[in-house]
């Protein structure tokens, strides 16, 4: 689409914010021809109509999955709504054919905000991105549960990050990461492996271990001492 075209502009400069999260993957898909969108996590649909939104400027299709029934939130023929866990990749393979066939130019990840569950979904949908497509992954930065103290859901955004920042280390070579700060956090695999190509088998990548990580102030201390 021409981004020119001052009419279209208008409105989706209005729809997409500068700056704002929908705004970056709505600029992912601006030279797409007829982008394919595949969404988990609807609610109540603020994500899904502006994608809608998009994918009618577009001639493109979203088609969205809640485990809830979220089939009133809108009407277009530009969206296909299924009812479903999204971890049942076969039944929503089943439905979603064009996603099945074609592939995805964008999958968006904001449906159970877990990190197993996250993880899962990455390593079930990659295959299905399109080269120089996108998955996105929403709420990965847990500044405002720290803000409140909220001491459970700091953790889960944290284990939730890091699952996130794992699969991209096992999977260098076949899609760049980049993560975006502000309302909760976005990350952003972008596609360099082909169409249908999977994800590597997860391997563990050796890490520190997280108590040295607690204790390192003291041992610094330590160290510095006997150096003495
Ligand atoms: C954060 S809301 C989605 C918000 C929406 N993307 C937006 O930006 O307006 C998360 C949604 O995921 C749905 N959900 C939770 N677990 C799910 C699962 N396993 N499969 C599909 N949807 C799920 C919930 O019912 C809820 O509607």
């Amino acid at each position: 689409m021409n981004i020119k075209n001052t009419d279209f502009k208008k409105e989706y400069e209005n729809i997409f914010q500068q700056g704002s999260h929908l705004r970056i993957m709505a600029d992912s898909l601006l030279e797409k021809e007829n982008p394919c969108i595949l969404e988990c996590g609807v609610e109540r649909g603020s994500s899904t109509k502006a994608f809608v939104w998009l994918a009618e400027k577009l001639n493109g299709h979203v088609y969205s999955i809640d485990i809830d029934n979220c089939s009133k939130v809108l009407s277009s023929k530009n969206w296909t709504f299924l009812q479903s866990d999204d971890c049942e990749i076969d039944f929503v393979l089943g439905a979603f054919k064009e996603v099945k066939e074609k592939g995805a130019d964008l999958i968006y990840i904001d449906s159970y905000h877990e990190n197993l569950h996250v993880e899962k979904l990455l390593n079930l949908y990659f295959e299905y991105v399109k080269k120089d497509g996108s998955i996105f992954v929403d709420d990965l930065d847990n500044i405002a549960f720290r803000k409140k103290k909220d001491i459970w859901n700091s953790i889960v955004y944290d284990l939730t990050d890091d699952a996130v920042k794992e699969f991209y280390y096992n999977n260098l070579e076949k899609t760049t990461y980049t993560k975006h700060f502000g309302e909760n956090g976005l990350g952003n695999f972008y596609k360099t492996a082909k169409l249908f190509e999977k994800p590597n088998l997860k391997k563990k990548i050796w890490n520190y271990n997280i108590i040295i990580k607690i204790l390192y102030p003291y041992l610094r201390k330590i160290k510095k001492l006997i150096k003495v």
